[in-house]
C-alpha cells in the first residue's frame, strides 16, 4: 500500500484514494486568490484526512501571519476566523479524527513558533472546539450524520463582529447546496444580487449569542 491508499477494502468500500500533494497544489493554485482570502469559506464533502483542507489552512495562516503576526491578539482573532472558514465531512471516523488533528497541528505549529511561552492553551482549546464543529463525520450523499439515529448535518458559520466577538449561526448542509432537489425553488425573483444574478441566501436553523472568541467553547458549547 502507499500514502494514497490505506487498504484495498477501503478503496472498494468507500473509494478511498487520497490525492497527492502535487495535484492538490496544482488544483488549489487554480483558486489561489480564494485560498489566500482570510474569510473565504471551503467545504469538502469527502475530505478524507485533509489533503486539501490542510494546505488551504496553511495558505490562509501564512496570510494571517504576514498581516497580523506582530500582534498576538490579532493573530489569534484571525486564526479563529480562518480555522472557522474550513469545513469537511467524511464517512470514516478515523479520517475525521486525523483530519481534525492535522488541521490542529498546522495551526499549533505556527502559533507556538510565533509566540512560544506567550502562546495560550485557551486559544488551542478554541481551535480544537471549532474544528470539532467544522470537521464532521457524515454521509455526503444523505447529508446526515453517521450514527444509530442519523440527523441532518448542521454547519456553524463563525463571523467576526466588533473586533474580538464572534457571531455563530447554524445552517443545514442540505440548504447550502444550491442545486440540491430541495433547493430547486430557492431562487425566487426576490433573491437577486446587486449584479443581477440569482442570490442564494440560506436561512439559519440555530442562532447563538455573540461571544468573545476565547469564550466560544463555554458560551456556545453545543
Ligand atoms: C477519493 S477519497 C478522497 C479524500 C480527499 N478528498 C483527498 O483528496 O485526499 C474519498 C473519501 O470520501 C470518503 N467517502 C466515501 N463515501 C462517502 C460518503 N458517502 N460521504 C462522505 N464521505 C465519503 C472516503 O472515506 C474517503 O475519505
Amino acid at each position: 500500500m502507499n500514502a494514497q491508499v490505506k487498504s484495498k477494502k477501503r478503496v472498494s468500500d468507500h473509494g478511498e484514494v487520497f490525492t497527492r500533494e502535487r495535484e492538490v497544489d496544482a488544483m488549489l493554485s487554480l483558486v489561489k486568490h480564494e485560498t489566500e482570502r482570510i474569510d473565504s469559506r471551503f467545504l469538502e464533502p469527502a475530505c478524507g484526512t485533509g489533503n486539501f483542507l490542510v494546505p488551504i489552512l496553511e495558505r490562509k495562516l501564512s496570510v494571517v501571519k504576514r498581516k497580523y503576526g506582530k500582534s498576538q491578539l490579532e493573530f489569534e482573532r484571525y486564526s479563529v476566523v480562518v480555522v472557522g472558514s474550513i469545513y469537511g465531512v467524511d464517512i470514516m471516523e478515523d479520517n475525521v479524527k486525523l483530519c481534525r488533528k492535522r488541521l490542529f497541528d498546522t495551526f499549533d505549529k505556527h502559533y507556538t513558533n510565533l509566540y512560544k511561552d506567550k502562546s495560550k492553551d485557551a486559544m488551542r482549546d478554541i481551535v480544537s472546539f471549532v474544528l470539532e464543529k467544522n470537521i464532521l463525520r457524515g454521509d455526503a450523499l444523505s447529508l446526515k450524520t453517521v450514527s444509530k439515529n442519523p440527523e441532518p448535518i448542521i454547519f456553524s458559520e463563525w463571523s467576526p463582529f466588533n473586533g474580538s466577538m464572534i457571531k455563530r449561526r447554524g445552517f443545514l448542509f442540505e440548504e447550502l447546496i444550491p442545486n440540491s432537489a430541495k433547493n430547486i425553488d430557492l431562487f425566487k425573483k426576490a433573491d437577486i444580487s446587486d449584479l443581477g444574478t440569482p442570490a442564494f441566501i440560506p436561512t439559519p436553523v440555530k442562532e447563538y449569542p455573540l461571544s468573545h472568541f476565547l469564550l466560544l467553547n463555554y458560551e456556545n458549547p453545543n
